[in-house]
């Protein structure tokens, strides 16, 4: 197979789960590694394209010959998507941007005098919803879907209504799949068609989810 087939295309990727400040001291995240953001990054440089990686928190080193953007919350993955946006072939958006954040952070830390602690929670800017009504023909836009069930419905919800050319869905409640793992098990889906693929490591499934992404590249000549 022509594994240089990406090369001279732009791609995006975002990787990681965002953290909303609570106050100086806490914050508001989730269990995402990055992993399945960075293989994607990697293995879409393998495939020669240029690559810029949008991540927020991770351990995980920079995929040699990208281009790494580190951002903490939702907003500044939002901003520095944006700044990107026009100028890609490719956005795959694998980040766990937070739905909501804090709507007051607090200056101080938050003492602990009462029995309960509300916070209130605001709604974040839907980056993939934007990307899909900024999107510009041949643009190709990847959104994830992270459901503990419903999976399928879903995500194609998400495809039509995010207009996404393609949703890699992926059911989070498996032990050694989803958040943090080393594998994933992914539902490719468009508007023709669905591909299953099995539980992989997540090299493996970033490389499969390319070709979806190269098949789509090759209509749109
Ligand atoms: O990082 P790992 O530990 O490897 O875990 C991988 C993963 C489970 C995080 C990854 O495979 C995955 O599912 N990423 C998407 C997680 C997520 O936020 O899914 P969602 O169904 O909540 O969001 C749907 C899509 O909208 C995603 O493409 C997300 O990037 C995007 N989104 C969500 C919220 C928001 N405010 N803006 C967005 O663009």
């Amino acid at each position: 197979k022509n594994q240089v087939d990406l090369a001279g295309k732009k791609v995006l990727v975002t990787a990681g789960g965002t953290k909303e400040t609570i106050d100086p001291v806490r914050f508001l995240a989730n269990h995402s590694s990055g992993k399945m953001g960075y293989a994607l990054a990697r293995a879409a440089r393998a495939r020669g394209a240029d690559v810029t990686l949008i991540s927020a928190p991770t351990n995980l080193n920079q995929p040699k010959g990208t281009e790494l953007i580190e951002v903490t919350t939702a907003a500044e993955m939002y901003q520095e998507v944006m700044n990107y946006q026009s100028e890609e072939d490719i956005i795959i958006m694998a980040a766990a941007v937070a739905d909501y954040r804090i709507s007051e952070v607090a200056t101080n830390k938050i003492k602990k005098n009462d029995e309960k602690l509300e916070l209130k929670l605001e709604r974040t800017k839907d980056i993939l919803a934007k990307l899909g009504q900024l999107k510009q023909p041949k643009q190709v836009l990847v959104g994830f879907a992270a459901e503990t069930n419903n999976l399928l419905q879903y995500a194609k919800e998400k495809l039509e209504a995010k207009n996404a050319d393609l949703i890699v869905a992926n059911d989070i409640t498996g032990a050694d799949i989803g958040f943090g793992a080393s594998d994933n098990q992914v539902t490719i889906i468009s508007t023709k068609s669905k591909r299953k693929i099995p539980q992989a490591n997540k090299l493996k499934i970033a490389t499969q989810i390319l070709d979806e992404v190269s098949k789509l590249l090759e209509e749109e000549k």
